[in-house]
This record gives structure tokens, C-alpha cells and sequence, in this order.
């Protein structure tokens, strides 16, 4: 196994440990990066990250203990050596349930370092080929690919794989973006219909008109431009699921038709006169309020109780926590494997954005906004300038509530929706391009890259 090429990060405060250790690893073809102090190392960590970090236990300051714990949470995927005098072997096999991979006690032999380092790298590669393991087998069936640790979510989990197993028709609720089309996907793929089609239909989309024959298909002649027979979405999905997308949208003659076919699992196509039957999970899903739809007479009562027989409502983004991050993180993971582009994380000050906005879109928003920031970024840490205008300039708000900052901001931010064509921002700031130009220069913005 080819170990040449890692990165490791030696993090000791004596130099000539540094030194000594940077040259056995330079001479391996390894790539180093030297830190004096814990601290020193973290901050390194923000711009560039290691695989592996040789630790000293004993430093001023800021121990190995600290930095490890750190290091931890912060850059899980790095794999950390502890570096020890024999005094202090015991704190460094506490180390190790602390985390670390694995310790030497100083002064050690070039080899037996080349050997860690080898075990570690095996154990890395492991891990990636475990990981692309797993998720080809959940991408065939299950609902892992589903990113969801907060409690609700774990609910929402526990709820698909016991309602799984049942036909019954369940309504997924939640604003646009929440990801209610993946959890009707989830149940589907968790039921004994998975080998059976799972059709969506989204009848926002659908002009009132086609509804009812994209539903139910038509005979040949039935209508102008019914030039042949077509099969409807409920008998494509027979034996399988029929996710009904946006069902507020329905209009009342289609919400009448479904009824009818949800009360008799019947129903005859367009022009058509024998009944066709067919054995069809429905899964529904809007992102309005049914209820107030039904106390204002704009949907059917009696069909929202068929729909709402078992309800699953989807959280917004931002009420997830922590969500936030594995979110983004799984995204830009993503991003990654599908190009060369060497993308490491986010900075700490990216995800501090990233956790404190408000995601209207939610997780579509987030997904949007991380492809963003991996097509902008030019390093290897995406940093909170990489992030969507919008997004970012929440925080630059916060900064100052002057009149000045907030005539910058808003400047700033006429210019990117524009795409800094000066004359349109003119227009729309109500002032002179000239002026626009002095205001530019006086507050030094500057285009974003
Ligand atoms: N928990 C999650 N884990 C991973 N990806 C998610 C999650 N939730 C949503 N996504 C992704 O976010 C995007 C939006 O999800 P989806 O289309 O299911 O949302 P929706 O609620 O149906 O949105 P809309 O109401 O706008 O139709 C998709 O690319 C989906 O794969
Ligand atoms: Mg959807």
C-alpha cells in the first residue's frame, strides 16, 4: 500500500523535535506541516488540513489532551499519534479513548514511526472503502442517505419504517424544501413494494386540464390531441407507491375525481368505459396548510381525511441544530467525489454562518448554497467569503447598525443582484452612476469572486 503523499502535521514545542521528525517524513515523500503549540496547529487547521498529526503530550500552555480534544471535534477524519516521554505513558493511553489512533514513546526509530503511519493510512483507506460500501447499499434501499440526528428527525425516521410496512395513505407536510419527496422515497423504498415502481406526480405543475388524464390516463380519441391510448400515473404505479406531489394545488373537480378513486381503488380512463383497479400506495405531500384550506372550503374535508390518515410533518431547516452541519458537510462530500477539486471542509467561521442562518429554503437552499461556495472556492477550505451573498451578509449586518454600514450593505448588495452592472443599480438606487462610483470608492467594495 502506496502511504506516500500524506499530509501529517507535527505539533511538538521543541524544535529540534520538529526538525528531526519533518525530515524522516520529507525523506518518506511525505508532505509536512510544522506547529510550535496547540494553538498554532488549530490555527493551521483552518486553511489546510492534515491525515494525520504527530501530538505531543506535554506543551505549555495548551496540552496534547486539549488539542486532541479539539482536533476531535472539530477535523474527525485527521488521525492523531500521540508522542509521549515513558514518564507519561498512562496519559497517553488515556489519550487513546479519547481518540487518538495510536502513541510513541520519545525517542523512537524512524521505523517504528513508518510503521504507524502505514497502519493508519490502511486504516484510513479502509474506513473511504467502507464508507462507499455502505452507501451503495443505502442508495439501493434504505433511508441512511437521509441526513437527520436531532430528535425530531430520528422521530420522523422511526415513524417511516413503521408506517413502512403498512398500505396506509400518509401525508407529508413541511415548507418547500424540507425534503418531503426524499422521506416519500424512504417509505417506499422500506416497504415490500420496492421493487415495484414509485411514480411521482406533481400536480402543481400540471395545468388543471391534464390532471385528470395524467392521473388517469385516456383512450385513443377521447380528447383534441388524444391521438393514442395512454396509460395514467395510478396504473403505472400499480403494485407500487403513487407520490401525489403538492396536492394543495388540486382543483375542486380533481380533488372530487380522487376522492372517488381513493373510496374504490377504481376508476375508468378518459373516454374510457371499463373500470381498471389497481393496487397503489398513496404518499401525498404539500407544503401548505391543509387545514386552513379546508376552514376556508378551498380543499375537500373528506378528502384531506383519506390523505391525513397517517401525517408525518417534516421540521424546517433551521429548527434542526446541528443538522445544519452534517448537512452541509454530506453536501460538499458529495460535491467532491463527483470532481478532482481537493476540498477539505469548512472553515469554523463558515459553519458558525452556515448554522446561524435562517435556510427559508431549507436543506434545498442549503445544497444550493454549498455548490456554490465548491464552485467559487480556490483552496481547499471553503471560507465564509465563499458563501452566498445572502447568506453572509447576515453576519456583516450584525457588525454595525450605523447608518454607514447599512448604506454599504445595501449598495453592496444592489450591485450582486444585478451583477454589478452599474447603470441598472443606478437605476434601482435611485441615484447617478457617478455618485454609485464615489460610493463604491469611498467604501472600497468589491466585486465578489
Ligand atoms: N435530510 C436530508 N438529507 C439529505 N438530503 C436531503 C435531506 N432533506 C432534503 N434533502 C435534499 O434536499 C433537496 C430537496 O428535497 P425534496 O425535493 O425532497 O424537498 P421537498 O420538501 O419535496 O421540496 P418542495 O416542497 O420544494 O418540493 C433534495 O435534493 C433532497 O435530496
Ligand atoms: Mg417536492
Amino acid at each position: 500500500m502506496d502511504t506516500v503523499g500524506t499530509r501529517i502535521m507535527i505539533v511538538d514545542d521543541e524544535e529540534i523535535v520538529r526538525v528531526s521528525l519533518g525530515n524522516w517524513l520529507k525523506e518518506d515523500g511525505h508532505e509536512v506541516m510544522l506547529a510550535a503549540s496547540g494553538l498554532e496547529a488549530l490555527q493551521m487547521l483552518e486553511d489546510r488540513i492534515c491525515d494525520i498529526m504527530l501530538l505531543d503530550l506535554k506543551m505549555p500552555r495548551m496540552s496534547g489532551l486539549e488539542v486532541l480534544a479539539k482536533v476531535k471535534t472539530s477535523k474527525p477524519g485527521i488521525q492523531v499519534l500521540m508522542m509521549t516521554a515513558y514518564a507519561s505513558v498512562e496519559t497517553a493511553v488515556d489519550a487513546m479513548q479519547k481518540g487518538a489512533y495510536d502513541y510513541l514513546v520519545k525517542p523512537f526509530e524512524p521505523e517504528e514511526l513508518k510503521i504507524l503511519i502505514k497502519r493508519v493510512m490502511e486504516k484510513q483507506a479502509l474506513q473511504q472503502e467502507n464508507v462507499a460500501l455502505k452507501q451503495r447499499i443505502e442508495d439501493a434501499f434504505g433511508t441512511d442517505e437521509i441526513v437527520g440526528e436531532c430528535p425530531a428527525m430520528k422521530t420522523i425516521f422511526q415513524l417511516v419504517r413503521d408506517v413502512a410496512a403498512s398500505n396506509s395513505t400518509v401525508l407529508i407536510t413541511g415548507e418547500s424544501g424540507t425534503g418531503k419527496e426524499l422521506i416519500a422515497k424512504a417509505i417506499h423504498a422500506n416497504s415490500d413494494r420496492k421493487y415495484m415502481p414509485f411514480v411521482p406526480v406533481s400536480l402543481g405543475a400540471l395545468p388543471e386540464t391534464l390532471v385528470e388524464s395524467e392521473l388517469f390516463g385516456h383512450q385513443k380519441g377521447a380528447f383534441t390531441g388524444a391521438t393514442y391510448a395512454r396509460r395514467g400515473r395510478f396504473e403505472l404505479a400499480d403494485g407500487g407507491t403513487l407520490f401525489l406531489d403538492e396536492i394543495g394545488d388540486l382543483s375542486p373537480k380533481a380533488q372530487v375525481d380522487l376522492l372517488r378513486v381513493l373510496q374504490e381503488s377504481k376508476f375508468t380512463r378518459i373516454g374510457g368505459t371499463r373500470e381498471v383497479s389497481v393496487d397503489v400506495r398513496i404518499v401525498a405531500a404539500t407544503n401548505r396548510d391543509l387545514r386552513q384550506m379546508v376552514k376556508e372550503g378551498q380543499f375537500r374535508e373528506d378528502l384531506f381525511y383519506r390523505f391525513n390518515v397517517v401525517s408525518i410533518e417534516l421540521p424546517p431547516l433551521r429548527e434542526r441544530g446541528d443538522d445544519i452541519v452534517l448537512l452541509a458537510q454530506r453536501f460538499l462530500r458529495e460535491f467532491a467525489s463527483k470532481t478532482n477539486k481537493p476540498i477539505k471542509g469548512f472553515s469554523n467561521e463558515a459553519l458558525a454562518i452556515i448554522r446561524g442562518y435562517d435556510w427559508p429554503g431549507n436543506v434545498r437552499e442549503l445544497e444550493n448554497a454549498v455548490e456554490r461556495a465548491f464552485v467559487v472556492v480556490k483552496g481547499e477550505v471553503i471560507k465564509s467569503n465563499h458563501l452566498p451573498f445572502n447568506i453572509r451578509s447576515r453576519e456583516e449586518q450584525a457588525d454595525s447598525r450605523s447608518l454607514k454600514a447599512v448604506e454599504k450593505h445595501h449598495i453592496r448588495r444592489v450591485l450582486a443582484e444585478t451583477g454589478w452592472n452599474i447603470s441598472q443599480a443606478a437605476k434601482a438606487l435611485e441615484i447617478d452612476r457617478v455618485t454609485l462610483y464615489n460610493k463604491i470608492k469611498k467604501y472600497d467594495i468589491q466585486e465578489e469572486t
